[in-house]
Order: structure tokens, then sequence, then C-alpha cells
């Protein structure tokens, strides 16, 4: 497809369909376009490895929260899915947010639409409603107060214990963190389907095969997966575990992009990423993978698809974003 035809149908597709060069260095390329557009690219750790390797910054979704709302640049690049990159705009009206493909959603988010949630919402009208990011902006709107799975904890504790709260869209972290923190949080049923699909049958059989493997679990796995693990947190949090602990061996329950990461920071370690209950040998986000080295070479050089949103929608979904960074702040998770 030529360029101006591709334009043209990108609301259709959802991202630029245009054929590259072969022979181009995309790696070059882009390293170019960043410098020429003064943008900065934002990669999640579900990310190919290549776009990993391109970004200026990799991160858990509070990380990359926060370095969307300090940049500089004029032009945000966002490697991730579509929440993560509406809250990039929720953050900075006023730049151009990109991201490779528009069809980059999340199971999560989309288990919550806003009219169920806003009818379930008013019959606790004495909570306040705590929101996992991974939801849409029309949730947000609805929160009080958003969390990501790197603060999770810290947003709860800052919430007296005789205010009841209602927890979304995540049941299983929801769960999680009713038990870490003794809370009983009414619960929105929601849950990701690349984490509710870890087998814990072969988890079982991969430690029995592995005995002085670690567990490392992201809290959107199930309770029972979660109940065999050695450690459970956000991406970044699984990351510096696997660098600071000392075992030589890991079974890594959650996407398989972190592995990347993992191998990268620790090349003596070796890390096994559990199985889901599929046929598959491994645990891949749809979502995550749809952005590729093209389309993110093809929407820095055209600047398309670009991410847009309603203002009144943007100044409600962004109350509840400062207040999850006003305590993150305060709790020393972020500067
Ligand atoms: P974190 O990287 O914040 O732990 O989130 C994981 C995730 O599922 C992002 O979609
Ligand atoms: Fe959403 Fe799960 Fe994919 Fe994360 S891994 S983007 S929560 S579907």
């Amino acid at each position: 497809m030529n360029i101006d035809i591709a334009l043209e149908k990108i609301e259709e597709k959802g991202y630029l369909d245009v054929a590259i060069d072969p022979t181009l260095d995309l790696f070059e390329e882009i390293q170019k376009l960043k410098k020429e557009k003064n943008a900065v690219l934002l990669a999640h750790y579900y990310q190919d490895a290549d776009i990993q390797d391109v970004a200026d910054y990799i991160g858990d979704s509070l990380g990359l929260a926060q370095q969307a709302a300090q940049t500089d640049a004029d032009m945000i690049v966002f490697a991730g899915v579509h929440f993560m990159a509406e809250t990039a705009k929720i953050l900075n009206p006023t730049k151009k947010v990109l991201l490779p493909d528009l069809n980059a959603g999340c199971s999560l988010a989309d288990s919550a639409p806003a009219d169920a949630f806003r009818a379930f919402k008013a019959k606790y009208p004495d909570h306040i409603v705590v929101s996992y990011v991974n939801c849409t902006a029309e949730i947000k709107a609805l929160s009080d107060i958003i969390c990501t799975s790197g603060n999770v904890e810290k947003i709860i504790e800052s919430i007296p214990m005789d205010q009841p709260i209602i927890f979304a869209p995540d049941k299983n972290l929801g769960a999680y963190v009713n038990k870490v923190t003794g809370r009983n949080m009414v619960l929105w049923n929601g849950s990701c389907m690349v984490h509710e699909i870890f087998s814990l049958e072969k988890i079982l059989r991969l430690k029995t095969q592995h005995p002085k493997a670690k567990v490392l679990a992201h809290p959107e796995c199930e309770q029972a997966v979660l109940d065999v693990a050695d450690y459970v947190g956000s991406t970044t949090g699984i990351l510096n575990f696997a660098k600071k602990d000392d075992a030589r061996e890991y079974i890594v329950v959650t996407e398989t992009g972190i592995l990347h990461q993992m191998m990268k920071d620790n090349p003596n370690k070796t890390f096994i990423p559990a199985p889901p209950n599929n046929g598959c040998a491994c645990n891949d986000c749809p979502h995550m993978k749809l952005n590729t080295l093209e389309k993110l070479y093809l929407c820095m050089k055209y600047e398309q698809p670009e991410l847009l949103m309603d203002e009144q929608l943007r100044i409600e979904a962004k109350k509840p974003i400062d207040r999850m960074l006003e305590i993150s702040r305060k709790a020393g998770l972020i500067k």
C-alpha cells in the first residue's frame, strides 16, 4: 500500500500498512527520527526485544507513567498498549502521543465497560473506587485513585482502614491485595487473559524438575499460582528481585517479553518461562505483540496513528492519576 492510501485507511486499520525498504536499518532510522522530532520512546517490558533495545526508557506501568509525566520531549512514542499511551496523553495534553498500532488493547481494560461499571459503583455509594491503571479513561474518570502493580499496596495503605473500597478491574490483583493488606475490598470481576491462564500443575512440575528454582509471579495471576511464588510483584519488582537475589534459577510467571531484560541483567542465571494451560510453551500478550519495529518506524516517520481524546474526559481521568503520582511520591516509590 502506498503511504497516501495507508494514511486514508488508518482509522480502519489502526496502523500504517506500508511496505518498508528491507535494506533500511530500522534501529538507525528510529534513532534518527527520535533526534529529528525531539521524541521520547517509552517501551513496556512485554514488548519485543528489538523494541526494548531501541527505547529510551523501558519500564513497568508506574515507571512509564512517571516518565510520561516528566518528559520534556515534544513527542511521546509509546511502545505498549492503548491504556498506557492514553495515560501518557492524559498527563501531556499538548504533546503528540503516538501508538504504533491502535488495536493494541488489553483484555483487562476490556473487562470493565464504563456503563456496567457505573451501575456497579452505584450499588456501593459509600465506597471509594481504586482502579488498576489497566483500564480505559472512562473507568479512570469514575475512579478516586489509580494504582499500578508497583504501588498498589502503598495506595491501599494510604486509605483509612474503615473506608470501604471498590477495586477494579482485576479481581486477581484485588484478591491478592485484600490478602496482604487485610482489607475486604469489593472486587470487579475482570482479569488478564495472559496471567489467568498460567498452569499451576505445570508450574509445580517445573518446581520438581528444578528444586532450587525460585518462582517469580505477577499479581495478575490467580491466587493458587501466587501461593506457590517466592516473590510477587510488578515487572520492575520481578526484575529487581532477580538482580539482587542469589538463586541461580527462576521460574518466571508473567509475559515472556520480560525475559529479555532478565537475561541481559543476569547472564549467569537461568530463567524458565512458566507455561500456560493451552498447548503453548510460553505466554505472549497478543495485544502487546501487535507492535513491531516496522510499525514503530512508520508511526515515528509519519506521526500516525496519534492518540487523541476528548478534553473533558481527559481532565476527569487525570485527577485519580495525579492522586496516584502524589501518593507514590510521598511513599518514595517515584521521584
Ligand atoms: P506492570 O509492568 O506495571 O507490572 O504491568 C503488567 C501489565 O500487565 C501491563 O499490561
Ligand atoms: Fe492487558 Fe494482560 Fe496484555 Fe497486560 S498482559 S496488556 S494486562 S492483556
